[in-house]
C-alpha cells in the first residue's frame, strides 16, 4: 500500500476498528495465489464455487476472477454468527439454485471457527452427489475448531480475537470495509 492510501484508510477507520490485520493489497495478493493455485488444480475439470452468504461475498468474488477457468458461481445462505455462536442452529436461508450433482464443488468460506457451520453444509452438499467436495476459506482459526474439516485452500490463519471486515460483520455492520480488523468489541457493550 502507498503512503497516501494508508493515510487515507487511517484517516476514515470506524471506532471499532482497533486494529488491522490484514491490509487490502495483503488479502489482494493472497486471493491471487489461491486463484492460480485453483486454476492449477481444476484444469481439467469444470469448477462450481459455493459462496456462503453473506461474509464469503467479497472473497468469492475477487477469488472466481483470479480463476483463469470458467466458474459456474452460486451462493448458500445459512444462518449467521451471532457475538455468541449458538451451536448447532445451522438453518438455510436461501439454497443453491444450481444443481451440485456430479460437478466440482468448491465451497468459499470467509472463516471456519467452530467448524459447525461448514460441516453442516458440508453434509448438506455431499448427500447431493458432487462429482467432488473441497473447501476454500479466507481465514482458519483452528484453535477454536469442534469438528474436524478437510480444508483444501487457506487464506490466512488468525487468532481468536473478532474480526471484521471484507465481508467479516459485527451485527451486520463493517463487512464492507476494504481491510480486516480486531475490533473494540467493549464499544458494543461486550466483555
Ligand atoms: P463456525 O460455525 O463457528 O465455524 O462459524 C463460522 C461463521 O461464523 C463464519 O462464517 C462467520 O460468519 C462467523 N464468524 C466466526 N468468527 C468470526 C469473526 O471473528 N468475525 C465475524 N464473523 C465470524
Ligand atoms: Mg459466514
Amino acid at each position: 500500500m502507498s503512503d497516501a492510501s494508508a493515510v487515507v484508510e487511517a484517516r476514515n477507520l470506524p471506532p471499532q476498528v482497533k486494529e488491522i490485520v490484514f491490509r487490502e493489497t495483503e488479502i489482494l495478493r493472497r486471493v491471487r495465489e489461491l486463484g492460480e493455485r485453483i486454476s492449477r488444480d481444476y484444469a481439467r475439470r469444470d469448477l462450481m464455487m459455493v459462496g456462503i452468504l453473506k461474509g464469503a461475498a467479497p472473497f468469492v468474488c475477487d477469488l472466481a476472477r483470479r480463476v483463469t477457468r470458467p466458474v459456474l458461481l452460486d451462493f448458500i445462505s445459512v444462518t449467521s454468527y451471532s457475538p455468541t455462536p449458538r451451536r448447532g442452529s445451522v438453518r438455510i436461508l436461501k439454497d443453491l439454485e444450481e444443481d451440485v450433482t456430479d460437478r466440482h464443488v468448491l465451497v468459499v468460506e470467509d472463516i471456519v471457527d467452530t467448524g459447525l457451520t461448514l460441516n453442516y453444509l458440508l453434509n448438506l452438499l455431499r448427500a447431493r452427489s458432487p462429482a467432488s467436495l473441497q473447501v476454500c476459506t479466507l481465514l482458519d482459526r483452528p484453535e477454536l475448531r469442534l469438528v474436524e474439516l478437510p480444508i483444501r485452500y487457506t487464506g490466512f490463519r488468525v487468532s481468536q480475537e473478532f474480526l471484521i471486515g471484507y465481508g467479516l460483520d459485527y451485527r451486520e455492520e463493517h463487512r464492507n470495509l476494504p481491510f480486516i480488523a480486531t475490533m473494540r468489541l467493549e464499544l458494543e457493550g461486550v466483555d
